[in-house]
């Protein structure tokens, strides 16, 4: 068995997952989500601290797998520094104490093998990555032949939600909230623009579309003059633009080379929006494969560490103790 750890933003996540089945054989995340509400989004030194707490409650329920274990694995890299660091130091004093190797995880590669939880892998495909930190398209051919083919410029999708949110008064995070409140709004309502329309690059950015937002809830008054019907509304139309942004390029990337097979990823895979959008694009390209995690395996998780650690394992890729880094902003794979 390989025991994975995650705690590259603000889940505290630890699995055992058995090498030869796949099986999950434990898995628990503790989030901390309600402990950074309060300030509209994760501050590092907090996400530490409680780290510092929960990775070693989880730990102790995994004790009577430790004889089992063949390998730690750990994500190290991309994420905030001082929240990686609680997870690598835990995985060095594991691999240290129990005399096995380390498995050093890229989290991207995580949020992809989310899809094969407990399952065969099925590469190649064409990927959306959409989390709190990255926007990506990436052709993803195995696990060592990763290509990034579009990234955002500034802010991602989801960290876009969490902006929003925060000007509503909706708390952290915002995914959920914002996705949740735009059901009972009017799509229309507000012409929000859909982001580098006019530009034949495929890439994102989010920063334009959410100064729109703060402009049209300064037109209403602030937000202390917003109704419930205006901040519905907010969301609706907000979620019509960032959807269709990347639909728009996502449309663009298809001209040149239409996928066989698709996938969405990270933890802003769950908004139903975006998938029945996506849905409906690749119908347009005769692409009939939409890979989708579990709901529970979208959001920042150790299972889909452990998944990845799997094919590390049997590939013999190890990270040596003393060269074992955290690489908070990392590019490629
Ligand atoms: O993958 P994840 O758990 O953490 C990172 O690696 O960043 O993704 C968290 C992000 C947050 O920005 C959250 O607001 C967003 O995913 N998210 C959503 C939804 N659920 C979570 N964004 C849009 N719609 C959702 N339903
Ligand atoms: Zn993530």
């Amino acid at each position: 068995m390989i025991l994975s750890i995650e705690s590259s933003c603000d889940d505290s996540s630890i699995a055992i997952t058995n090498i030869q089945t796949k099986e999950l054989i434990y898995h628990k995340k503790i989030s901390q989500e309600l402990e950074h509400s309060i300030y509209g989004g994760v501050v590092p030194e907090l996400a530490a601290r409680l780290h510092a707490t929960a990775l070693p409650k989880i730990l102790e329920e995994c004790k009577e797998y430790f004889k089992d274990l063949k390998a730690i694995a750990v994500t190290t890299a991309p994420g905030l520094s001082l929240t990686l660091t609680e997870g690598v130091t835990m995985a060095q004093a594991l691999s240290l104490s129990l005399d096995i190797p380390l498995i050093s995880v890229n989290h991207l590669k995580g949020h992809i093998y989310s899809l094969f939880i407990e399952k065969e892998s099925l590469l190649p495909s064409t990927i959306l990555l959409v989390s709190g930190g990255h926007t990506q398209i990436i052709e993803a051919k195995s696990l060592y032949n990763m290509e990034i083919i579009a990234s955002t410029m500034d802010d991602s999708f989801g960290e876009s939600f969490d902006k929003v949110s925060k000007m509503l008064g909706l708390g952290y995070p915002g995914g959920p909230v914002v996705q949740k409140k735009a059901l009972n709004g009017n799509e229309n309502k507000f012409d929000f623009p859909i982001p580098l329309r006019q530009s034949p690059n495929i890439e994102f950015s989010y920063s334009g579309l959410k100064n729109a937002v703060r402009v049209q809830i300064q037109k209403l008054g602030e937000l202390d003059n917003l109704n419930e019907q205006d901040i519905n509304d907010i969301c609706a139309s907000f979620q019509k633009a960032a959807v269709g942004h990347i639909i728009m390029k996502l449309k663009k990337q298809f001209k040149k080379s239409a996928p066989q097979r698709f996938a969405i990823v990270g933890g802003a895979s769950a908004n139903i929006y975006l998938r029945n959008e996506i849905d409906r694009l690749l119908k347009e390209f005769n692409c009939n494969e939409l890979l989708l995690a579990d709901l529970k395996y979208c959001s920042d998780n150790a299972a889909m560490i452990g998944r990845v650690a799997i094919e590390q394992y049997n590939n013999n890729d190890f990270t040596n103790m003393n060269s074992i880094t955290t690489a908070a902003r990392v590019k490629g794979f």
